[in-house]
């Protein structure tokens, strides 16, 4: 049934387009850990955010194949920027390639290193940041990108709903890293939050 959902939304929502067609087979070809790609609905999802929100710069925080920021990138307005980092150095030479052979080459800014540590240092400004690091980390990506977001931006982090496994009790340190940050956001004053069920979840959160 829910195999059948799936391909019944691709049918029904835009195309991905050969260029993020042919990525997402390249990457289930050559990268391992392929499921990590957002592919076709949260790509058009990511693309639909950017387009509501007008972001002037976006940062992501982790690239691995650079779907989701080519993706990203599509509903980007003229002039504004995005900036993704990818702590990986072993993953440039598969995503470089892709990223600067797109037709969005002029819109990205493709970082190699930690963006716990780069961000900071590059003192930039954004209206919109996509979290899809470490899930160990989250915290520390929420509590280093939030000041620097300005009231009215957005936070979209992927996988906090973890494949379920935010409901067990669990010491693997991903899953208590995710329910960190899903305790931590929910309790938290300064920003409204909704989880969406899509995938293994994404959670969508506005700086008030
Ligand atoms: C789930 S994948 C990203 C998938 C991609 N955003 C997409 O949706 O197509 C997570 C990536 O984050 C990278 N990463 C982990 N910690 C990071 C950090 N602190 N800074 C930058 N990248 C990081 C990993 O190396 C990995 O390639």
């Amino acid at each position: 049934m829910e195999e059948a959902i799936d391909a019944y939304i691709s049918r029904h929502i835009d195309e991905e387009g050969d260029y993020l067609h042919a990525l997402y087979r390249d990457t289930n070809i050559r990268l391992l850990r392929p499921r990590m790609a957002s592919g076709h609905l949260q790509g058009r999802l990511l693309k639909m955010l950017v387009r509501m929100i007008r972001p002037r710069n976006i940062v992501e925080i982790g690239t691995y194949s650079g779907y989701s920021a080519l993706s990203m990138a599509e509903g980007l307005e003229e002039g504004s920027m995005l900036y993704t980092f990818e702590i990986n150095d072993e993953q440039e030479d598969f995503t470089r390639p892709w990223i600067e052979g797109s037709a969005y080459a002029d819109k990205i800014r493709f970082c190699i290193g930690d963006a716990l540590e780069l961000i900071p240092r590059m003192s930039l400004t954004f209206e919109m940041a996509f979290v899809d690091g470490d899930k160990r980390k989250y915290t520390d990506y929420y509590d280093m990108l939030l000041p620097r977001l300005p009231h009215g931006g957005y936070i979209i982090a992927d996988n906090t709903l973890w494949d379920g496994h935010v409901l067990e009790e669990s010491h693997d340190r991903q899953t208590t890293g995710i329910q960190a940050f899903n305790d931590r956001v929910a309790a938290d004053d300064r920003v409204e939050k909704v989880i969406l069920p899509i995938r293994d979840g994404l959670t969508l959160i506005r700086k008030k």
